[in-house]
């Protein structure tokens, strides 16, 4: 059998080869490997070794033989990204939802993969709309290095940047890693730079898999439960709260999770009351996400919710409907300041982020790249990829004249006036 260490996400073992690396002969089976071992990347014990596919293991074998001696780059990851994901996602240079990609077009009932629901095209609009926004170069200033930490949940993080919800290894990502992996991952990259990862909610998995597995970052990190039965959401928030998670959300758009649906597991649209509820059950702030309306944030900011968090689930619920972008500038019209923006939806790079922050929001939240990078290299890849965000976020303040976050504002965007003759 063959097997990955599920808290890394690096060490792979065979049990047919042994390994040598820590002292293990040929056939040595799981059992019998003595209870002092300890895995020679994380320093875990074995508990956290976990069965996987052949395929799977050939490439997490030939990762962790080639990152033993050399240090690799983003792109080392993302090509083995694009071979764990054959079939579902091209891990192409630009992930843009256009119709062209191998994610989009109707699945007739089959997972979604990485693409949109439907015809895919509030992905592509996400894409889109935020691409119709153009930065302005203005370079006369004197310098000043660009201040980009952020406080939120009354913790300081050193970019205005988070990982967002994700979940769902089995059904929409070729079921390549365990589940537990994939969010410690997200969780381990996101606090090695700075930042906090959030981790969603899938019902293949237990539904305390998110919530337990922040516990065991020591709580560093935000589970984003799907909007199951009140009862049943209660339970799970004051369980994050013990965990002391640092924040605890629903996202509100889950109501139409067609994953859900196809496992039966019923999820339910909220009301008002009901998002005061929830936040009255816990001393926990309280991320209400899925908002894509001025009239659903004024709900949110008068719920008493501690983030409102403009998404639409990267196209995956709702097609045909609007992008990111359109929305967030009326969003942030009526709550800026009130209660932090966090907000979603085809963020590639440090140069995305500032557009997003520019319209309105606090913090930009990042989607499928992450969850690749979370499966083809965990903590480390991950990692990376805030860091390659990170210093092109750097330098477009420097290039747009912004000093701090408080300079990306309306006046540093344009609108596209491209005229068409
Ligand atoms: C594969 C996949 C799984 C996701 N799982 C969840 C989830 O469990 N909970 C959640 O709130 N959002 C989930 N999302 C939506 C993301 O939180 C986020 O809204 C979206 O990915 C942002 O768009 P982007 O991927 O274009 O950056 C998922 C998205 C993807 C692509």
């Amino acid at each position: 059998m063959k097997y990955i260490c599920t808290y890394c996400n690096i060490y792979a073992y065979d049990e047919n080869k042994g390994d040598p690396e820590t002292n293990l002969d040929p056939d040595t089976s799981l059992d019998e490997f003595p209870d002092s071992w300890l895995c020679p990347v994380c320093g875990m014990p074995k508990e956290y070794l976990q069965e996987v596919r052949d395929d799977i293991f050939s490439l997490k074998m030939t990762a962790y033989s080639e990152t033993q001696h050399e240090s690799k780059d983003l792109n080392y990851y993302r090509s083995i990204a694009r071979k764990m994901l054959t079939g579902i996602c091209g891990e192409y240079s630009v992930c843009d939802g256009q119709p062209d990609r191998i994610c989009t077009g109707q699945k007739f009932g089959a997972p979604i993969g990485f693409g949109g629901a439907g015809q895919g095209k509030t992905f592509e609009a996400n894409y889109n709309t935020l691409q119709d926004y153009k930065l302005r170069m203005c370079v006369i200033k004197a310098h000043h290095e660009p201040e980009m930490s952020v406080s939120i949940f009354g913790k300081k993080i050193a970019l205005p940047v988070m990982g967002a919800s994700l979940s769902g290894v089995k059904t929409s990502m070729n079921d390549v890693v365990p589940e537990d992996a994939f969010y410690r991952g997200l969780l381990k990259g996101a606090m090695a730079s700075g930042s906090i990862g959030l981790v969603g909610n899938t019902p293949y998995s237990p539904d305390d898999l998110g919530v337990n597995i922040v516990g065991e970052n020591k709580g560093w990190g935000i589970p984003i439960l799907k909007p199951q039965s009140q009862e049943r959401l209660i339970q799970l928030m004051q369980l994050a709260e013990k965990l002391n998670v640092i924040a605890v959300g629903v996202d509100l758009e889950g109501a139409g999770s067609t994953i859900w649906d196809n496992s039966k597991k019923p999820v339910y649209r909220k009301s008002e009351n009901d998002l005061i509820e929830l936040v009255d059950s816990t001393e926990k702030p309280v991320i209400f996400k899925g908002i894509m309306s001025k009239e659903d944030s004024v709900k949110v900011l008068d719920s008493g919710a501690g983030a409102c968090y403009v998404s639409n689930h990267g196209g995956r619920v709702l097609d045909g409907g609007q992008g990111m972008a359109e929305v967030l500038p009326e969003i942030a019209n009526e709550i800026s300041g009130k209660i932090p923006i966090l907000a979603d939806g085809a963020v590639r790079t440090g140069f995305d982020v500032l557009k997003v922050l520019a319209l309105g929001a606090d913090v930009a939240m990042i989607g499928r790249p992450l969850a690749r990078l979370s499966l083809a290299g965990g903590e480390v890849a991950v990692k990376m990829y805030y860091k390659y965000v990170k210093d092109d976020l750097r330098r477009a303040m420097i290039l747009t004249g912004c000093n701090n976050l408080e300079d990306a504002n309306m006046g540093i965007i344009t609108r596209s006036q491209l005229i068409t003759i």
